[in-house]
């Protein structure tokens, strides 16, 4: 995600037509906001193309508008989203839908930075900053002729990988954080709205299909005062791949609490084993906050067989001022 915002702060000023690429719901919209709201354009519209949405040729009229009897029914001359968005931004989402006629009108847009109008013969100046938004794989598209090429290439000119929300776990806990402030200051609940350790662990552990659109969904639909694992959807609470143990109760009975502490220190035994000693990493193998497997280690006294130098606890550096002004945007 540093990386990301990299790319916007580095890219926003200019003019360059962008391509963001990621999994449905990991913030492509947000991101070019962003971008937009970092650009010198930022005063000037950011105009949003639904391309899935419309049969080709009103997504032309649509887009580039029409003159006076281009069709039946165009009664009217009528203005298009690019000369809405002249000085701005056309964010064209799910440009993978664009048919291959209006994709080479797109390039001349890109390329030559004018368009005609539907039944038109005039050419019309526009200024406008593409960005264009995925979540299928435009090369593989290209590659099966169902994309252009050049504007593959044009579009692809600087590109962001959005990472999909299970391969950046540590963010989950900031953005459940944050969908809570939002969500409170949304509904005038400000401070009394949060989240137990137990709760934040179930939801780290999940690998969200749906990205941080589903976790802001799980938050905003399960908050009430404080979210307890009670509350987290059964889907969320399943930890897949996991083999218990069989278990044999003796006929005497057993103390469940012995049991289940003796589950825990092994388990926490064999995963600092497996992270070579390092709690932080231990911490991320078993989903939970570092401070929370501190606390348990303390209490169980676990010492562990391998010793390191690190302690692992520390917090990560500050990312540096500019990411940080992207971030809070973001
Ligand atoms: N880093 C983030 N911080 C805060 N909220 C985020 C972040 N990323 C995504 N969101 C929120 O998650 C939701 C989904 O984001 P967005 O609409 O940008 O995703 P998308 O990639 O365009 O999804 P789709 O492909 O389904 O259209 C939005 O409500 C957005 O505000
Ligand atoms: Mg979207």
């Amino acid at each position: 995600m540093r990386q990301v915002f990299d790319l916007v702060i580095q890219a926003a000023p200019s003019r360059s037509t962008i391509l963001i690429q990621g999994e449905s719901g990991t913030g492509k919209e947000l991101v070019a906001r962003a971008i937009h709201a970092n650009s010198s354009r930022a005063e000037r519209s950011f105009v949003t193309v639904n391309s899935g949405n419309l049969p080709p040729d009103l997504l032309e009229s649509t887009l580039f508008g029409h003159v006076k009897g281009a069709f039946t029914g165009a009664v009217y001359p009528k203005k298009g989203m690019f000369d809405l968005a002249d000085k701005g931004s056309v964010f064209f989402d799910e440009i993978g839908n664009v048919p291959l006629e209006t994709q080479a009108k797109l390039l001349r847009v890109i390329q030559e930075r004018d368009f005609m109008r539907l039944g038109g013969m005039e050419t019309i100046k526009v200024d406008v900053r593409i960005i264009a938004a995925t979540n299928v794989d435009l090369r593989q598209m290209m590659e099966e002729g169902r994309f252009r090429e050049d504007l593959f290439y044009r579009l692809h000119v600087i590109s962001i990988q959005l990472p999909p929300l299970r391969d950046r776990k540590d963010d989950i806990p900031l953005l459940v954080q944050h969908f809570l402030q939002k969500y409170g200051e949304e509904n005038h609940r400000k401070a009394d709205l949060e989240v137990t350790p137990e709760a934040l662990d179930l939801m780290t552990a999940y690998d969200w299909p749906g990205n941080v659109r589903e976790l802001e969904r799980a938050v905003v639909l399960t908050s009430r005062s404080r979210i307890g694992v009670e509350l987290i959807p059964d889907h969320v609470r399943k930890v897949p791949n996991f083999h218990m143990p069989a278990f044999v109760v003796p006929p005497e009975g057993i103390s469940f609490k012995d049991v289940i502490t003796d589950f825990e220190k092994r388990l926490i035994e064999s995963t600092l084993e497996a992270a070579g000693g390092v709690q932080k990493r231990a911490a991320e193998l078993l989903h939970i906050k570092p401070t929370t497997l501190n606390e348990m280690i303390k209490r169980y006294d676990i010492r562990p067989r391998r010793r390191r130098q690190t302690n692992g606890t520390e917090t990560p550096e500050p990312p540096p001022e500019p990411h940080r002004a992207v971030a809070n945007e973001i």
